[in-house]
């Protein structure tokens, strides 16, 4: 990075794919994903299903699709679900679980921690059954990492005993893993050990994995057979979408790289610290600074070369694979040198 050349850390999705990625899209084994399948997509899906612990899993265009696709499956009109305050389900995502899956939602309170309800939270939200014109609770929607509370991971024996308290609740469960890739590279576990129990969960391919486009949304057998016909429903079948997939593919094999990203938020974080910031220990690639004047702060940000990004608040930093840890330390250079005017 030259000296004056912008720095984006408005969000890992930002990343540009690399040679190798590109050559791999150009060299595609291709199909009609829609008539009768393509190779490479199948590839995908299955090595993506292997790591998630699933039966099978379903290449999306988004993360928000996939997210869309699940709930549409499990909530019918006059449903609630539940779900971690601020997740992306609820405030990110334009009410389609409302409007086109036909949930009515229940924020829950940050009991456990950064982005985490407790077990007792989710056993209290999901309530008794009451006369039939009540709303009827059957989900629970989990966020691992939750993104609004700075990428926050939820550990796997809590994971565990949310989903046994939505369980013995009678609730089915949506794992929203756009990040479970940090989440597990943060933790040191397998993906897998982040969804057990899960009816379903959706993990994106084109954030920290640096894919330019896809989702996975996975689950048995029936489900995704059941999602192949809704993300059609969706307008999301797409042709030779190998040429995708492949993409897909190299950055699931890029996943131990996200350390990097880790320590370069932990890098960020600890220099926004040490010049007096409200900046809570980042546990994955988030990094988000508390501010008095937000609006204010992105604007003398972008003025020093840096683009960063709002989120529930704050302003949020968010490192990838194209920033370096050199990146990171101009980044905070910049911020020393405008003489801490991120702080009003
Ligand atoms: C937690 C979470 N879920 C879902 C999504 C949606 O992904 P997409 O932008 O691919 O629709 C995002 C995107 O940032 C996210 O952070």
């Amino acid at each position: 990075m030259k000296d004056q050349q912008t720095v984006d850390l408005r969000s890992d999705t930002v990343t540009q794919p690399d040679a190798a990625m590109r050559r791999a899209m150009a060299a595609a084994e291709v199909g009609d994903d829609v008539l009768d399948g393509d190779p490479t997509m199948r590839a995908l899906e299955e090595r993506a299903a292997e790591l998630l612990g699933m039966e099978a899993a379903l290449w999306v265009p988004t993360g928000c699709m996939g997210n869309t696709i699940a709930l549409a499956l499990h909530l019918r009109r006059g449903d609630r679900y539940l779900a971690p305050r601020a997740a992306h389900v609820l405030d990110n995502e334009l009410g389609t679980a409302a409007w086109l899956a036909g949930g009515m939602h229940e924020p829950l309170d940050w009991d456990a921690g950064p982005g985490r309800p407790t077990p007792e939270a989710v056993a209290r939200a999901a309530g008794s059954s009451g006369p039939y014109y009540r709303l009827r609770t059957t989900l629970l929607c989990l966020e691992n990492t939750h993104n609004a509370a700075g990428g926050a991971v939820t550990p796997p024996e809590e994971h565990s005993r949310l989903v046994a308290a939505a369980r013995a609740a009678g609730l089915r469960v949506h794992l929203d893993g756009a990040r479970i890739w940090n989440a597990a590279v943060a933790l040191g576990v397998k993906p897998a050990e982040l969804t057990e129990g899960a009816d379903s969960v959706q993990a994106c391919l084109s954030k920290g994995l640096g894919a330019p486009v896809g989702s996975l949304v996975a689950g048995t057998e029936d489900f995704v057979a059941e999602a192949r016909r809704m993300r059609k429903m969706l307008g999301g079948g797409v042709r030779q979408g190998g040429v995708l997939a492949a993409a897909g593919l190299v950055a699931l094999e890029r996943m131990d790289r996200l350390a990097e990203d880790h320590a370069a938020a932990r890098l960020l974080a600890t220099g926004l610290t040490e010049m007096g910031f409200a900046v809570r220990a980042p546990q994955t690639n988030i990094v988000l600074a508390r501010v008095p004047d937000l609006q204010h702060s992105l604007a003398r940000l972008r003025e020093a070369g840096v683009l960063a990004s709002s989120m529930d608040g704050c302003v949020r930093f968010v490192t990838h694979g194209d920033v370096s840890q050199a990146d990171v330390t101009e980044v905070l250079r910049r911020i020393a040198s405008s003489g801490c005017a991120l702080r009003a």
